[in-house]
């Protein structure tokens, strides 16, 4: 049987199957628009028919939800929904894993939204259908980065050396998280203006140096020209860093390209409302914004002044729009309707099914970000402490449900009985591809599992 073809993560894609997705969403557009509305599909096909689609909703969605349900539509196949956890067997205490079990044997794909990090991914796990990521907690939004990312091409935008501002709550979105992944992975330049305290998470951020090859540009290099922005990141895919810092000073002198707008997630912070800025045209004034595309995934509160909906520079419903296109391509792709094109036949992407896969169900690690699936006193049973090693001059574990890493553990070998807190150990045990590898969260839970220090530190110690 083939292998099924989830999308938890924008990450489960390959640059080409990305291409592939924008290409047939560009031919929908062509062949099905309104005659008086570009961006809006008007008319059906009949591809899916006889195929059906379930949106399993556990938290609130106007677009993500009615789009899927409308590029199914569309295709001429038919869809289900679950939209409301109150008024599903959720409510009777049902888990993600068992709904998902049954669901996949009443439809053909599963579009799952969940308030937890990696519910997605446990999903997955459990069901014997493609399971698309409608959102899970902050973890991540892919089928959004593919309306973004679209939309960006239909204004023009060449995604390859654009230069992208991204504003506001980066730390709880989730629509951010997959986006700069894939604006790292296309090559942009990615400047980010975070609200007060909402940084990138630094797992975030350590991808984006460490796995995406992006570098950072010191804020210092272009203070004068872009006070507001916090950091900017490029990627590495040029000749060497100097000529690289010179070619951005240019190219920020030259324009933004697009501003990403976000609101502030209220429902991934404990504080309910935040000092959070606002993007008028008073903002907008600055000549280095005078061609910039106005994105934002919608829905919008107070930060995106709704006086800028005429303004030509205006995306946003637009963007908006494009998720019928976009979410039937991806539907065409993951049920193989389409004969020229197919998601097996492409490969490359970056893959978390390539890093080795750590069961740590006896070591006592687990993941740190709270928020993850795996602490869900419901489903958190459902799942199982697993962890990516993620190999390399830094290593770390990364939570296989949330992808939140673990940058400390303790590493120590089940036949010499002996542990280490060096990374060195980690590499070369994975190097071995050592079955007898064991982490530990600390050297003290290792010690109380009968491991000792190695002997080195042991005569240091002693001398
Ligand atoms: N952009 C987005 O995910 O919107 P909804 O929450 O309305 O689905």
């Amino acid at each position: 049987m083939q292998e099924l073809r989830h999308v938890t993560s924008i990450n489960d894609l390959s640059v080409d199957e990305i291409e592939a997705i924008f290409s047939l969403a560009q031919k929908y557009l062509r062949d099905l628009r309104d005659p008086h509305i570009a961006h809006r599909i008007a008319r059906s096909i009949a591809d899916a028919r006889g195929s059906i689609l379930a949106c399993l909703f556990y938290e609130p969605s106007t677009r993500t939800r009615l789009s899927f349900e409308t590029a199914m539509l569309r295709l001429g196949g038919k869809s289900i929904s679950s939209a409301d956890p109150a008024t599903s067997s959720a409510a009777k205490g049902e888990s993600l894993a068992d709904t998902v079990r049954v669901a996949s044997n009443y439809a053909d794909v599963l579009v799952i939204r969940h308030p937890r990090d990696g519910a997605a991914k446990l999903a997955a796990t459990y069901a014997n259908v493609p399971i698309v990521n409608g959102g899970d907690g902050a973890h991540e939004h892919p089928t959004q980065t593919l309306c973004d990312l679209f939309t960006l091409l239909q204004e023009g935008k060449n995604l390859n050396k654009m230069n992208i501002v991204i504003q506001g709550d980066l730390k709880g979105s989730r629509t951010i998280h997959s986006f700069v992944y894939a604006l790292a992975r296309f090559g942009a330049n990615i400047m980010l203006m975070p609200a007060k305290g909402m940084e990138l998470p630094s797992h975030v951020d350590w991808r984006l140096r460490n796995e995406l090859k992006c570098y950072t540009v010191p804020r210092a290099r272009y203070e004068k020209d872009n006070a507001s922005v916090d950091a900017l990141y490029v990627t590495s895919n040029k000749p060497h860093q100097l000529s690289l810092i010179s070619d951005i000073d240019v190219k920020v002198k030259k324009g933004i390209d697009a501003m990403y707008v976000t609101r502030f997630q209220k429902e991934r912070w404990t504080e309910k409302s935040q000092d959070y800025p606002t993007i008028d045209s008073r903002f907008l004034k600055d000549r280095k914004y005078s061609k910039t595309s106005l994105l934002h995934p919608l829905p919008r509160v107070n930060e995106l002044d709704i006086a800028l909906d005429s303004d030509r520079r205006a995306a946003y419903f637009r963007q908006a729009a494009y998720g019928v296109p976009i979410r039937m391509a991806l539907i065409s792709l993951i049920l193989g309707l389409d004969s020229e094109r197919s998601l097996q036949r492409y490969s490359g992407g970056f893959r978390a099914a390539d890093h080795f896969v750590y069961d740590g169900h006896a070591s006592g690690i687990r993941c740190a970000n709270k928020n993850c699936i795996v602490h869900d006193s419901a489903e958190g049973k459902y799942a199982s402490n697993r962890f990516h090693v993620i190999d390399g001059h830094d290593p770390r574990l990364r939570c296989f449900y949330c992808e939140t890493d673990v940058e400390t553990f303790t590493v120590a070998n089940k036949k010499t009985k002996h542990y280490d807190s060096d990374a060195t150990q980690l590499r070369t045990a994975i190097a071995k591809h050592e079955r007898d590898l064991v982490l530990f969260a600390n050297a003290a839970d290792a010690e109380a599992a009968g491991y000792s220090p190695p002997k080195r530190r042991r005569k240091a110690a002693n001398a």
